[in-house]
């Protein structure tokens, strides 16, 4: 097929198609006329090309991905997170702007004005800064056999299979209604619901974790995105829920990723995670004191390697967004949360 043709079939111009072949993304065979021709393996490339940079891919992406032979949907899964993250830094702005216009004409006007610019550049950093300091990626094989390990002198798998198992009976899904796991990991707690017939998107920011899951439960979804721009539509679930994830983020981070839950589940849904946490500062302050005078530096390092949370801050930030809120304690430091926005109650009731 000559240039035109191909051109004509894909409704594109003989221009870009060349420019893709400066670029090295295509080496069609050279008549000896000197025209290109192109097989139908180069059109099918083309397609592929001009379908990828619709969805924004970079030319170096499509380039790495077509000479190393990558499998594309990788590339798409990380497209997608990178797309809701700029969609919600999107709308933060929009939200700011319309602030912004509301408060124009007020004394102080530049000052308020100057406060939402810094408030909005902080929410961005936010969205986009977060990093895994554990490397998840690396864990994934083995997560399944280390949390069975016992013996250590802090196992912070303590009553893991009861804290899941009651999480589960806790969200006491209905068959039509559909979950989201959030730091979903190897599908653990994405496998209870999945047995029980409830469709499930495994979220988590770890590729290996996700494929690992994906191994185990073939009939989930999964999204590759973080607790502070997830990868999903406003309300995109009847339930969301978390295990051993949530630890992971600060307590002000812990608070944006309660608002970005509360947008996924809408006006009617539940939350229920279970993690690392105590009470509230004073009983984090007794628990690091029991281990610390028992000599046990294994669990006061480990606690303060991450950010186990302040019960207390969480439920307050539910109750003060028109959530109930209950809670379970498994031992000093695990911990259960359901919280439910009380439109649904008062829709059950
Ligand atoms: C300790 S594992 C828990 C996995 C699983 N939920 C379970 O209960 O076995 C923590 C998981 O949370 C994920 N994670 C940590 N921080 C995250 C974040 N900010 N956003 C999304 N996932 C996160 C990690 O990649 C990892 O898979």
């Amino acid at each position: 097929m000559k240039i035109t043709e191909v051109a004509k079939k894909l409704e594109t111009t003989p221009r870009t198609i060349r420019f893709y072949e400066e670029k090295g993304l295509i080496s069609p065979e050279k008549a000896s006329n000197g025209y290109r021709m192109y097989t139908n393996e180069d059109v099918r490339g083309l397609r592929t090309i001009l379908a990828l940079r619709e969805v924004g891919l970079s030319m170096a992406e499509i380039k790495k991905a077509m000479t190393e032979n990558d499998d594309f949907t990788d590339y798409l899964h990380t497209q997608r997170s990178l797309l809701y993250e700029e969609m919600l830094q999107i709308r933060d702005m929009v939200t700011t702007v319309d602030r912004m216009i509301e408060k124009s004409g007020e004394t102080g006007e530049e000052e308020h004005m100057m406060d939402m610019a810094r408030e909005l550049k902080g929410l961005k950093e936010k969205r986009t800064i977060w990093r895994d300091r554990w490397n998840f990626d690396d864990q994934a094989k083995d997560y399944d056999n280390n949390i069975k390990t016992t013996g250590y002198h802090f196992n912070v798998h303590k009553d893991y299979d009861e804290a899941l198992k009651k999480l589960h009976a806790w969200v006491d899904a209905s068959h039509g209604e559909r979950g989201v796991d959030i730091g979903a990991g190897t599908g653990n707690l994405t496998g209870l619901f999945l047995r029980q017939g409830i469709p499930m998107i495994a979220v988590d920011q770890s590729k290996e974790m996700l494929k690992v899951c994906t191994e185990k439960h073939p009939q989930t979804q999964t999204r590759l995105g973080h607790f502070l721009s997830l990868p999903l539509h406003d309300k995109a679930a009847d339930f969301v829920v978390s295990s051993y994830a949530l630890h992971h983020l600060t307590d002000e981070d812990k608070e944006l990723a309660l608002a970005e839950i509360d947008r996924v589940i809408g006006n009617s849904g539940r939350v229920v995670i279970a993690d690392l946490m105590f009470k509230d500062a004073s009983n984090r302050e007794d628990v690091l004191r029991t281990y610390q005078e028992s000599g046990n530096e294994e669990a006061v390092e480990a606690i303060k390697d991450e950010y186990y949370a302040d019960r207390s801050r969480l439920i307050r930030w539910w109750e003060n967004h028109g959530y109930d809120v209950k809670a379970y304690q498994f031992n000093p430091i695990l911990h259960l949360l359901y919280a439910q926005k009380k439109e649904r109650r008062a829709s059950n009731e």
